[in-house]
């Protein structure tokens, strides 16, 4: 193997026999480290470099690293000409010390965290070529001198696989994208109401039956699968391989059961497991039973749950099992004769009581296992959850300082700064069900400007982002996957520098990092990454854009179609024409323009429909609202939704959307056409509806549009209807 890696390297050098390197210009090291001074003993990595390490228990670090490096290894120091890893455990686990000079690279570290981040910093030292796994040598390392070590132990990334599968293959990827930005923990989401992933021995139906979405499984599919039946789950031995495979990069493993709400998974499979009342919601909802809580007072429940939690206890060696907590519908428990007669005895009335019950009752099951819960905040409102508990606070900022000031092992995540799934800006294409969340809004979090009581601040454990799967899969098709990495990087690099400790500068000096270095790093690791937008300015006729990193400006004339690169000015009248982005070794922008770009006209519109509306949201109001009219049923085949004008509407573009990228299938039309009317009374199919959704472009002037449904949904109360968005002509 050692002689095979040699002949490897032998090969890279004679392919390049120039130094290249990573020492014009400046270190941009993400994140940045606590103290790091360069000096002119600039290092060379050659074929005949050696990697030094006689401590055993760094031995799949030393592997790690040879996967990038091409060189050998030894156990004795040479004189001169290599790399060495030791320990000192005077430093703290994850602290290190990384030494460049000329005859060697030293990283000595408190423990093996320390190391691999010790030897993640030497890799951003590195020409980002190293992510390849096939850097050609010599290459010259610059000469310096690092001492660092991060503010908080805790820094996650929360893998939803729930709601959308991830392949074992893709867990795999992530985690190395994450543990080259020191990232240590993930958090996976392995159960919730859309999905049941991890495979359970001793009930083995768990995955059979709601390891799936859609067709026949109990779990109603996403948006855009319709009737297909999809999904997966992980063996127990992929689980084994997935935790071994983090280990090594110094990530540790949470795995999450949601419960007791969130629990459809569990519950469609077992519903014996449900309160005790008869669902009249069956009736409106179609097929699918919505009811997601598990009834806390049912003794047989907790035997289950033990069996569940005892398997999974056993597969993972960290110290937590997150057992959910969110958003338990109270509701559910009060209709339910034990659990309501349970509130009565003790004298509440709440319902959230019993959340607290429950939660202690699992605590005490995962005590008999050796492990302790973590639980999401609002399972920290009872006053009852152990103080060993670990708390991720998700909700809102206050909720974060409630939590801490309660006594609360925390980790910091709100919503509104760590939310991946969120929108990054308005115009582009991702849910946006609470608000934009961009790179520099999860840079932004700060415990002083925030208003953090200092003296809490050390119960902060640290930070973690999180991707909430349900609409990957309705996103791009084939490169969900794709779009999976542009909504989390690089907002997971402001994240790992949060928890690293925020050592860099303001907005523009963390941003300068991460578009002169880390664009390339990112690009080399395999990642599609989000560009952020340049910003278009109109003065004097002149359209531009203000270039602000190191990507390629292009255009597109939205009129003709023509692309091109961007040099400078546009003379024109009509800004709302062009969109302009950015490009980078693959990686995009969003497309952005001028706000005259997005305007849209408001002729007067009438709408009716053959589905009967609900008074709350009555038809007559449509120009009101976006996506909030209602039908008081779900479509069926025929069904019809009518938007008449008084006068022909000419437009470059008219949008039908009555898509929701968090309504099932069952609340929207999910197979229907648009007809288009030019004198109102004959109409013509023009489009099929994607999504839900529809764009006609350039239409000659009509009078009215009908969406039509081609098939009956399977279930559901409501479907959701906006007037048409109309874009004037140019
Ligand atoms: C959550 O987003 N419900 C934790
Ligand atoms: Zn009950």
């Amino acid at each position: 193997m050692k002689r095979h890696l040699l002949l490897i390297s032998l090969l890279f050098a004679v392919a390049c026999s120039t130094p290249k390197g990573n020492v014009s210009g400046d270190i941009a090291i993400i994140p940045q480290p606590l103290s790091l001074v360069r000096h002119n003993n600039n290092f060379v990595i050659t074929p005949s470099t050696v990697l030094v390490c006689d401590v055993e228990e760094l031995a799949p670090l030393v592997a790690y690293t040879m996967e990038y490096l091409a060189i050998s290894t030894d156990k004795s120091v040479p004189k001169s000409n290599y790399i060495s890893f030791a320990l000192d455990r005077s430093l703290a686990e994850e602290e290190y010390k990384l030494s460049v000079s000329a005859e060697s690279i030293n990283i000595v570290a408190g423990g093996y965290g320390g190391a691999f981040n010790g030897v993640q910093t030497l890799f951003q030292l590195l020409p980002s070529e190293v992510y390849t796994k096939q850097m050609c040598l010599p290459v010259e390392v610059q000469g310096c001198e690092v001492a660092d070590r991060p503010k908080f132990a805790y820094r996650g990334f929360m893998l939803d696989v729930a709601c959308t599968f991830v392949e074992k293959e893709n867990v795999l990827r992530y985690i190395d994208y994450i543990a080259y930005h020191k990232v240590n923990r993930l958090h996976w989401h392995l159960a919730d109401n859309q999905g049941w992933r991890i495979e359970i021995k001793s009930h083995p139906n768990l995955t059979k039956v709601a390891g799936f979405r859609g067709g026949d499984s109990p779990l109603r599919a996403a948006l855009g699968k319709w009737n297909e039946k999809y999904g997966g789950y992980y063996t127990q031995e992929e689980i084994k391989e997935v935790v071994a495979y983090a280990a090594v990069r110094n990530i540790e493993v949470i795995p999450e059961i949601d419960l007791p709400g969130h629990s459809e998974a569990l519950l469609r499979v077992y519903p014996e497991m449900l309160c005790n009342y008869t669902n009249e919601e069956l009736n409106v909802n179609g097929n699918y039973d919505s009811r997601n809580v598990v009834c806390a007072t049912k003794e047989s429940n907790y035997r289950i749950l033990e069996e569940i939690l005892a398997e999974v206890a056993a597969l993972f060696p960290s110290k937590y099992i997150h057992i959910g907590g969110d958003e338990v519908n109270l509701s559910q428990w009060k209709r339910c004769p034990d659990c309501s007669a349970w509130l009565k005895r003790k004298g509440y009335s709440d319902g959230s009581e019993l959340e607290d019950m429950f939660i202690v009752r699992i605590q005490t099951i995962l005590t008999k296992y050796g492990k302790c819960s973590s639980v999401w905040n609002e399972a920290a409102k009872g006053g009852n959850l152990s103080k060993e508990a670990l708390v991720y606070s998700w909700q809102s900022v206050e909720d974060c300082k409630e939590v801490l000031s309660r006594g609360y092992n925390t980790v910091l995540m709100p919503q509104l700064f760590f939310y991946y799934d969120m929108r990054q800006s308005i115009h582009e294409n991702a849910p946006i069900w609470r608000e934009v969340v961009d790179v520099r809004k999860t840079y932004s979090f700060d415990f002083d400007e925030l208003g953090f009581a200092p003296e809490t601040i050390a119960l902060v454990k640290g930070f973690e982002g999180a991707y909430w799967s349900e609409h990957l899969l309705s996103q791009d098709g084939d490169r969900s996957l794709d779009f999976l990495d542009y909504q989390c990087f690089p907002r997971l690099c402001a994240m790992a520098e949060q928890g690293w400790g925020k050592n860099g500068g303001e907005w523009e000096e963390f941003h300068y990092r991460l578009y002169s270095r880390h664009y390339d790093r990112m690009a080399d690791m395999g990642i599609n990454f989000r560009i952020t937008p340049p910003v278009v300015k109109y003065e004097g006729g002149l359209l531009s854009v203000e270039k602000i990193d190191n990507s390629t400006i292009y255009y597109r004339d939205d009129s003709n179609g023509r692309v091109g690169k961007y040099k400078g000015a546009i003379s024109t009248d009509t800004p709302a024409k062009y969109l302009f982005w950015a490009e980078y070794r693959g990686a995009k922008s969003p497309e952005v323009a001028h706000p005259s770009h997005y305007e849209t006209i408001q002729p007067k519109v009438k709408l009716t429909s053959s589905m009967p509306e609900n008074p709350k949201y009555g038809y007559g109001r449509v120009s009101e609202y976006y996506m909030k009219m209602r039908t008081t049923r779900t479509c069926h085949k025929g069904d019809w939704l009518l938007y008449e004008f008084d006068d022909p509407v000419e437009c470059r573009a008219v949008e039908l959307n009555i898509r929701n990228y968090h309504m099932p299938a069952t609340r929207l039309i999910h197979k229907g056409h648009v007809e288009v009317s030019e004198d109102g009374k004959s109409f013509k199919r023009v489009a099929d509806l994607e999504l839900g959704a529809v764009r006609l472009v350039n239409p000659r002037p009509f009078k009215a549009v009908r969406i039509v449904c081609d098939e009956t949904a399977i279930g559901g109360s409501d479907i959701r209807v906006s007037a048409p968005l109309i874009y004037p002509k140019y």
